[in-house]
């Protein structure tokens, strides 16, 4: 069982002035049990708000399976604010456009911004039933996105659910990669936060570093590193959510399994110098 002792403990000794904290977590879909235990480890970091990597649901038609959604996250939802990418699993029906009635910069229920402090977060939904390609709205609306918010923001974050850099199951979306990551790039993006693989794993390219964090209760994932892992990955099959601190111009990111105890930690520092 997750206590609170356990995930003070690990919490604790890297722990930074900070501005705020948030956290991350995906792919709960059927696994109540371990979505419980998620839910409540962040609710211990008291993060200023939660990003969720999206298969929220295992089958987005059925209406019950939104309402255990909700028991779970209900005293998350208490204390904070959630903020989910629609995954492949949550398509069909209003389910996920449904819970989306928190107030965002511009957009709409599946792809959106919003500020915090000095950071600029984007939700995109990005998967085999969404348009992204470089004509599409949804591409269109993120390139203005971004562009409006040129020098602003020491941070800016990305989130959705298909990742394009992975060596889980469905391994990197290559599609997802050859169409976004050169926008990422160009535009400082600091981090990418997907799900969709049941595991975690962490790599920087070109400057960006890919999260994927698909532990919070779907069946995990295996990993093979012969699937494109670099020197410098790192990646563990276990289920866990990621506390990040945000300071000034760093973030401390911490991933924490179902014990309480951090599995990796690592910093991802600004690009807002290489941002043109
Ligand atoms: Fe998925």
């Amino acid at each position: 069982m997750l206590g609170i002792t356990f995930v003070f403990l690990s919490l604790q000794p890297n722990f930074v002035a900070k501005d705020f904290r948030f956290a991350l977590y995906g792919d709960c879909r059927n696994g109540h049990e371990t979505h419980r235990k998620v839910v409540a480890g962040i609710m211990e970091a008291h993060p200023a708000f939660v990003i969720q990597s999206g298969d929220l649901v295992a089958r987005g038609k059925q209406d019950e399976l939104w309402k255990t959604y909700d028991e779970i996250v209900a005293p998350l939802k208490q204390v904070t604010q959630i903020y989910p990418a629609r995954g492949n699993h949550d398509v069909g029906g209003t389910g996920y456009e449904d819970r989306i009635t928190f107030k965002t910069n511009s957009g709409n229920k599946l792809w959106y911004s919003f500020n915090k402090e000095r950071c600029h977060f984007v939700t995109l939904a990005i998967d085999e039933y969404t348009e992204y390609s470089v004509s599409s709205p949804q591409y269109q609306w993120l390139i203005s996105d971004l562009e409006s918010v040129k020098g602003k923001f020491d941070h800016i974050i990305v989130s959705f659910h298909v990742p394009p850099y992975s060596i889980g199951a469905h391994a990197s979306d290559l599609q997802v990669r050859a169409t976004l990551c050169p926008v990422f790039e160009k535009y400082g993006v600091d981090a990418v936060l997907t799900g969709h693989d049941h595991n975690y794993y962490r790599t920087v390219r070109n400057d960006v570093t890919y999260i994927v964090s698909g532990g919070g209760g779907a069946p995990l994932y295996d990993q093979d590193p012969k699937k494109g892992a670099i020197e410098g990955d790192f990646w563990v099959k276990a289920n866990h959510f990621v506390i990040f601190d945000v300071a000034g111009k760093r973030i401390l990111g911490r991933v924490i399994g179902l014990d309480g105890k951090a599995l990796e930690s690592f910093t991802i520092n600004s690009r807002a110098k290489e941002r043109k």
